[in-house]
C-alpha cells in the first residue's frame, strides 16, 4: 500500500534553484518590497537556501554579472536589516544567444558550484549546441537547462530529451511544471521527465506571487512524491553545509 504524505510545507527540498528575486532588473520582483514579500512566502513554504538567478539576454535584460552581485548585496542588506534568516546566491539564466556564446569563452560566467542554468528560445530549437556544450564542458563548466519541458518544439521528438542528456545536460524543471501551471502538454512532458528519471534539479522560477500560491500545491501533491521516488534531485547538494 502507498501512503501519500500531507505537507504544508517542503522538508525535502531546502534549495531553491531558479527564481527572479533581484528587485527591478529583469521580468521578476519590481522593487526590493515585491522582492522581500517574494522571499518571505519562499521561506514559509519551507526553502532556507536560494539560488536567484536574473534574466541574461541580449536587448531584453542586459544585465552583467556586476549589475547581478550588486543587486545581491542590497538584498542581503535588507535581509539583515529585516531578521530574515535565509541563505541567497546568485547566478543567471543566460539566454541563448550570442552574448551566452561571449561569456563562455571569454570564462565569465556566473555560476554556482560550476553549474550554469541556460533557457533556449521558446519559439526555435538552438543551433549548434554540441559546440557550445563542448566549451562549457572544456571550461569545466555543468550545463543546466532550464525548464526542459517548455520548449514545445521538443514535444513531438521526446528522443530529443535523451539526446540532450547523453551530451551533458543536466535537467531543472519547474514544479510548477507537473501541476498543469503552463499548459497540460508541459504538464505532460514534465510527468515524462520524472518518469524517465531524467530530472536533476527543481526550481520555483518565481517572478510573482501566482508562482507562489501554485507551489503550494505542488509541495502537496503525488506528483512531487513521484518525482522524488524516481529521480535523484541535487538541488541540495549545491550549496554546502545546508543547516
Ligand atoms: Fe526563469
Amino acid at each position: 500500500m502507498i501512503f501519500f504524505r500531507k505537507r504544508s510545507s517542503n522538508p525535502l527540498i531546502r534549495t531553491d534553484f531558479h527564481s527572479h528575486l533581484i528587485p527591478g532588473i529583469d521580468d521578476g520582483a519590481k522593487d526590493m518590497a515585491h522582492s522581500l514579500e517574494l522571499i518571505k512566502e519562499l521561506y514559509a513554504l519551507g526553502y532556507r537556501k536560494l539560488i536567484t538567478t536574473p534574466h541574461i539576454k541580449s536587448g531584453q535584460f542586459d544585465n552583467t554579472a556586476a549589475i547581478i552581485r550588486q543587486g545581491l548585496d542590497e538584498l542581503r542588506g535588507e535581509f539583515v536589516k529585516n531578521g530574515i534568516d535565509i541563505h541567497i546566491e546568485a547566478a543567471a539564466e543566460y539566454y541563448y544567444d550570442k552574448t551566452f556564446l561571449q561569456a563562455i569563452r571569454e570564462d565569465n560566467l556566473l555560476h554556482i558550484n560550476r553549474h550554469v542554468l541556460f533557457e533556449f528560445s521558446y519559439m526555435t530549437p538552438p543551433i549548434d549546441l554540441e559546440e557550445t556544450i563542448y566549451e562549457l564542458k572544456v571550461r569545466e563548466y555543468i550545463p543546466v537547462l532550464a525548464h526542459p519541458e517548455r520548449y514545445l518544439y521538443f514535444h513531438s521528438k521526446l528522443d530529443r530529451y535523451e539526446y540532450l542528456k547523453l551530451l551533458g545536460i543536466r535537467f531543472q524543471i519547474n514544479l510548477n511544471s507537473l501541476v498543469g501551471y503552463y499548459s497540460k502538454p508541459v504538464e505532460h512532458v514534465a510527468k515524462y521527465l520524472s518518469q524517465k528519471g531524467y530530472v536533476d534539479f527543481v526550481g520555483s522560477d518565481t517572478h510573482h506571487a501566482k508562482h507562489i500560491d501554485s507551489l503550494q500545491k505542488v509541495l502537496k501533491s503525488s506528483e512531487l512524491d513521484m518525482l522524488l521516488k524516481n529521480n535523484k534531485i541535487l538541488n541540495d547538494t549545491l550549496i554546502e553545509g545546508l543547516k
